[in-house]
């Protein structure tokens, strides 16, 4: 998908990638490739770094802004049993300000080029960059929904929750025997991701039954419907929600926009790195169904809740 060429048939072209799939990758975003470039090879840097400079970010205190972690698979049957997926993330706010490493060096490089940037100052330019990207991405979006360009961004609320993650995925002696990261759907509302190119990893589960690989294309990124882009979606935009199941996923299951199930494979020969920045709602946004939808014939059919509630 191209933005903007034609304006028309890229909404429908959206709308029908969000309902189809839930999955697609766009070129000629409007995200300077320069800056993506930088961005990955800062991230890149950080996950060089020796394993005990890393390690103080090193937690399993998810509520922490700023961390590097693991993430682990339960085994089936055994509550207690989990093995480590092949791969380690860095997480923080898309702008980390001056909470970031003073181990970074100010200067980020990649083949023969310095650029003299600190993370923190590129990861700051990405917000600008990429949110505005979102900002475009949610106008189409709700215009594939109804008459109002903002209704989504209105929806996630003033201060939308913004999260850069690096996954970086070493080469895997045994792919066979392990997973880079396991499935799930990611739990924001839209996720912008970026990937090393020319190296498989994500796979996606096409209408639930078959693994496809998204592999990277040159200079594009790949966006999916997170979760809480899903319901506020399936809850406010198609009548049709009849559920009257009143568990979460109940809900979720309704919409006609899917936050689809992925998950990242390993190879034997070659390092992996993805930056997922999610962006999501505002902490104390309520997620539920517009008032105007509701009335004596159309009752609501689940509770309302917080994000914050959602962890
Ligand atoms: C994620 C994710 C996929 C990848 O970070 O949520 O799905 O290819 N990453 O690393
Ligand atoms: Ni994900």
């Amino acid at each position: 998908m191209c933005l903007p060429t034609n304006i028309e048939t890229t909404r429908f072209e959206l709308s029908q990638a969000c309902e189809e799939y839930g999955f697609f990758q766009i070129i000629n975003h409007g995200v300077p490739e320069e800056l993506c470039y930088i961005m990955m090879a800062a991230m890149t840097q950080f996950f060089k770094l020796p394993a005990k400079e890393r390690a103080q970010y090193f937690t399993t205190d998810h509520s922490k802004p700023i961390k590097l972690f693991n993430y682990y698979l339960k085994l089936e049957g055994d509550q207690h049993q989990k093995v480590t997926m092949w791969s380690e993330t860095f997480s923080h706010l898309w702008q980390p300000l001056n909470s970031l490493p003073e181990i970074l060096p100010n200067t980020v490089c990649a083949h023969f080029y310095v650029w003299v940037f600190g993370f923190s100052e590129v990861f700051a330019e990405c917000e600008k960059e990429i949110g505005a990207l979102v900002k475009r991405l949610l106008g189409l979006i709700s215009q594939g929904l109804g008459p109002e360009e903002d209704c989504l961004q209105k929806k996630l609320g003033e201060n939308p929750t913004q999260k850069a993650q690096g996954n970086y995925y070493p080469p895997c002696p045994d792919p066979e025997l392990t997973l880079g990261l396991s499935v799930h759907t990611d739990l924001n509302a839209l996720t912008i991701l970026r990937q090393t190119e020319g190296v498989t990893g994500l796979q996606v589960l096409i209408k639930d039954e078959k693994w496809v690989a998204v592999d990277p294309l040159p200079s594009a990124s790949v966006i999916n419907l997170a979760i809480q882009g899903e319901v506020i979606i399936s809850v406010n935009f198609f009548h049709e929600v009849t559920s009257t199941c009143t568990s979460r996923r109940g809900v979720l299951s309704n919409g006609r926009y899917k936050s689809v199930h992925h998950r990242a494979v390993t190879n034997k020969v070659e390092p992996r790195l993805s930056i997922a920045m999610f962006y999501g709602p505002s902490k104390d946004t309520v997620i539920g169904p517009t008032e105007d939808l509701i009335d004596e014939e159309h009752p609501p059919l689940y509770r309302s809740y917080k994000y914050a509630e959602f962890f």
